[in-house]
């Protein structure tokens, strides 16, 4: 319950802080809904990977080790259409301005094409909105990594937001129970009209949760031995996956995200010589000195690479336009910062650059452009139910 409550107070307070206090809207849009809801409850997952918490992805530590412990948001096709108007919805700010689709645009992977976002008041967020792209099987969510999952994606403190009091979510509440529309949905979704902050943070996760990618050109390709790629794309794919440029190193598994688990080199105490829990984040020389040093020490969520082409421009501050520019990064532009992950270390400590000539790296660009799921960009279920 106090989770839950959390839960919502992160997205309420990232909501409430946002918009234009000016500017009240008061006309009443409605959502334009299909009759029968969409599929929802049949996740587009890539092969090898599965929901955090039904298997290997979520643990926690008992007694200084980590246990698998399981955890699932149930996803129902009737609470995730829920979800989505309240994803869409801008009566989830304290002025009817900001949705969360104002971020997260299904169009640009769910991120927003610009390197910072502007919310409540004029205020603009310190950090580039990030891309959803299966978060549901990600053990690590926010650029810092501070929530463990999409069903409690408050757990951790939320830092970067404006605080907002208990009587804002109550008044939330009571918003989202004077409109009209809300009262069937939330009787299809839950059975009962009763509107709650816990109903209304499950319905966003599994809208969330929802978001799932598993039709880009490499997953053809996966199926046929790569035959529909070119021959630039499977240089980039072997440099992808090589020792030297050690890209899949980070970027793991068929989701490209963190290798997370409780074995894995990012997780907590597989790879790593002592039990800490490394919350799939590190360090990759952006800089000497970090201006936000993210979960501390200048690490940063290793994320995503599945719609990259989409999700421009890069990094937690948003600060390469494209992904050539990430690219040069890696190739000659990693700085040896103190705390800079061992795998740019040869082995005096000094910085490794990865030294790619100009063929390498418009390979490795063509390759992270197979990452492309073009049919989830433009799929109706997670579209904004708000546009006429
Ligand atoms: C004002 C812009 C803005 C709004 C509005 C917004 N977001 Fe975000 N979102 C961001 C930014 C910026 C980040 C990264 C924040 C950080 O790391 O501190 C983010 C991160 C996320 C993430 C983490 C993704 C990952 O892979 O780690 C999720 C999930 C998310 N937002 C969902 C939502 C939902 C749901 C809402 C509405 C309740 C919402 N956002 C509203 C800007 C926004
Ligand atoms: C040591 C781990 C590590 C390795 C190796 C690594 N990355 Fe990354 N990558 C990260 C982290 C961490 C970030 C986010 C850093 C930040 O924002 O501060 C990132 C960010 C990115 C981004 C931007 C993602 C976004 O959503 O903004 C791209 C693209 C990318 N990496 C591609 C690559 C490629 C290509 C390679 C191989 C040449 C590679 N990475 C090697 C850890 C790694």
């Amino acid at each position: 319950m106090k989770t839950l409550k959390f839960f919502l107070f992160a997205f309420a307070t990232l909501l409430i802080s946002c918009g234009d206090k000016a500017l009240i809207v008061t006309e009443d849009v409605k959502p334009t809904l299909p009759a029968q809801p969409y599929d929802y409850d049949n996740l587009a997952l890539p092969v090898g990977t599965a929901p955090a918490g039904s298997t290997f992805n979520q643990f926690e530590f008992i007694n200084g080790v980590p246990v698998v412990i399981t955890k699932k948001t149930e996803i129902t096709p009737w609470g995730a259409t829920l979800g989505r108007v309240l994803f869409y919805d801008k009566k989830l700010s304290l002025n009817n301005t900001v949705s969360c689709g104002t971020c997260h645009h299904q169009d640009k992977g769910f991120a927003d094409g610009l390197r910072f976002s502007t919310g409540f008041e004029g205020r603009v967020t310190t950090r580039n909105s990030m891309a959803i792209t299966n978060p549901i099987v990600q053990n690590n969510l926010f650029w810092d990594s501070r929530s463990k999952n999409i069903h409690e994606l408050s757990l951790q403190p939320v830092q970067n937001h404006i605080e907002m009091g208990m009587e804002n979510l109550d008044n939330l509440v009571q918003k989202i129970e004077k409109t009209d529309y809300y009262t069937e949905l939330f009787k299809k979704a839950y059975g009962s009209e009763e509107v709650t902050a816990e109903k209304i943070s499950m319905a966003l996760s599994q809208f969330v949760g929802s978001i799932t990618t598993n039709r880009s050109k490499l997953d053809i390709g996966q199926t046929n031995n790569f035959s529909n790629f070119t021959e630039l794309e499977m240089l980039g794919k072997s440099i992808f996956h090589s020792e030297t440029a050690k890209c899949s190193g980070c970027h793991g598994g068929n989701n490209f995200s963190a290798l997370d688990g409780p074995n894995d080199p990012y997780g907590g105490g597989g790879g790593s010589i002592n039990n800490n829990d490394l919350r799939g984040a590190t360090n990759i020389g952006l800089d000497l000195v970090y201006a936000d040093n993210g979960l501390g020490n200048g690490n940063f969520k290793i994320p995503g690479l599945r719609n990259i082409e989409l999700t421009a421009p890069y990094m937690h501050d948003g600060r390469f336009s494209t992904l050539e520019e990430v690219v040069d990064h890696y190739s000659e532009g990693i700085k040896p910062h103190k705390h800079l992950d061992v795998k740019f270390k040869d082995n005096l400590g000094n910085v490794k650059p990865l030294k790619l000539s100009s063929l390498e790296k418009k390979a490795l660009v063509a390759f992270l452009k197979t990452l492309t799921d073009k049919e989830m960009a433009a799929n109706p279920k997670w579209s904004d139910p708000f546009r006429q």
